[in-house]
């Protein structure tokens, strides 16, 4: 019998979550993969500041089908007062869970403090997640990183201080620093030391391409979910694993 996974008040009927990918998981990508049995379909990200200043085009990243439920919206931002009256404002839409992107390595995001930016800014992760926590009823998950770059490599710091923020229902780790972007190995230990090292549910990410891959990552890291990204478009990666 499968182990059930709740985040927050959602209880998911399988542990298998499509990860966020902007530019992919767009909503027909999504109910595709709801079909297959998807237990979490993960947006695409989106601005909090674009939500802010009412962006045309952010309208239809915010989308979602009555049938693809349980849903998980994400933001990016690194700004504590935007995000949750943003969060706020959307919270009346059909999503289940609002995620917190601090792990995309895009120049541009990055350049602005966002995303895996903040890695390298335990205050401010503190300062976000807590602020989304009291903003809004659902449950607040954060998808993070092993670390910014060889240097820096904190998703266990950085996991604990989202836990210490007060009611994040779930955390996010994908097993390559920014540095990494997408390629090579997902370091799968980072994820074992994050769940030795919090108590809410840690959802694995990084290298998962099939049903085989699915069962280690869990036998390795003790992990609570299994966040699968391209492997869900059939793309193998460029892991070796
Ligand atoms: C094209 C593309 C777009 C992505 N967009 C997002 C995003 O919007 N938010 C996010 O948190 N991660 C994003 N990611 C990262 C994935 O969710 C995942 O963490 C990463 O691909 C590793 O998992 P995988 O090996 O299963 O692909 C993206 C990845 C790819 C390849």
């Amino acid at each position: 019998m499968m182990k059930q996974l709740k985040i927050g008040n959602v209880t998911l009927p399988n542990r298998y979550i499509l990860g966020p990918m902007a530019g992919v998981t767009d909503l027909p990508f999504r109910v595709l993969c709801k079909e297959q049995g998807a237990g979490l379909l993960c947006m695409e990200m989106v601005s909090a500041k674009a939500i802010l200043y009412n962006n045309k085009n952010t309208e239809s990243l915010l989308e979602i089908h009555p049938d693809e439920q349980p849903v998980s919206l994400q933001f990016f931002g690194s700004d504590p007062k935007i995000m949750s009256e943003m969060a706020k404002r959307v919270e009346e839409r059909p999503f289940d869970i609002m995620d917190i992107n601090m792990g995309c390595p895009v120049p541009k995001v990055v350049r602005n403090g966002e995303g895996s930016a903040l890695m390298k800014n335990p205050k401010l992760v503190y300062e976000i997640v807590s602020a989304m926590v009291k903003a809004i009823d659902k449950p607040v998950t954060v998808k993070i990183r092993k670390g910014f770059d060889d240097s820096c490599i904190n998703a266990v710091e950085i996991a604990k201080i989202i836990e210490e923020a007060g009611g994040a229902a779930a955390v996010a780790v994908h097993g390559r620093t920014r540095e990494q972007y997408y390629s090579g190995q997902a370091d799968w230990d980072i994820i074992r030391q994050v769940k030795e090292a919090v108590s809410i549910p840690v959802i694995g990410n990084g290298d998962v391409t099939s049903p085989q891959k699915a069962e280690e990552l869990v036998k390795q890291t003790g992990c609570d979910g299994i966040m699968i990204a391209r492997g869900a478009q059939g793309i193998h990666g460029s892991s070796p694993r």
